[in-house]
């Protein structure tokens, strides 16, 4: 059993220690907005973040999450009003959306940590969140304009 805080809410989860915080986000608490990429921590699809700074989930286990912050892409914003949620929709940057979730929230740390960061400095920062469909173009054009629109 971990106790922890999911988006404001305290949260129990009933799992072995070594569970990955993944599962216990879309298993036990139905958060699905995070996803399952490659689930070794190669790919960001399942970033959340924990006490603040984006993690893999498929690498966290369920052990390093207890008494916890932890929040996921839906627990950003309560309306989808985050500046980079809406940098999103005005520069249309999913295709499948698969790996967008985990985009965001890497995003967001960088953007709490250097509200406006240079082109390679997001480049950077976003270096090993993989989009298969290749909307890196798109991504750095929302990221640029939430930290303008911010
Ligand atoms: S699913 Fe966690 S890094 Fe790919
Ligand atoms: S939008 Fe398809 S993997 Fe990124």
């Amino acid at each position: 059993m971990a106790a922890f805080n999911v988006n404001g809410k305290p949260v129990s989860v009933a799992a072995e220690p070594d569970t990955p915080l993944l599962w216990a986000i879309r298993e036990h608490l139905k958060l699905t907005g995070t996803k399952f990429g490659c689930g070794a921590g190669l790919c960001g699809a399942c970033t959340v973040h924990l006490n603040g700074e984006a993690v893999r989930s498929c690498q966290t286990a369920l052990s390093d999450v207890e008494g916890a912050l932890v929040t996921t892409i839906e627990g950003l914003s309560r309306d989808s009003s985050h500046p980079l949620q809406k940098a999103w929709v005005a520069e249309q940057v999913p295709q499948c959306g698969y790996c967008q979730s985990g985009q965001i929230m890497k995003a967001a740390e960088l953007l709490r940590h250097n509200p406006s960061p240079s082109r390679d400095q997001i480049v950077d920062h976003m270096d090993g969140n993989i989009c298969r469909c290749g909307t890196y173009v798109r991504i750095i054009a929302a990221i640029q304009r939430a930290s303008r629109e911010g």
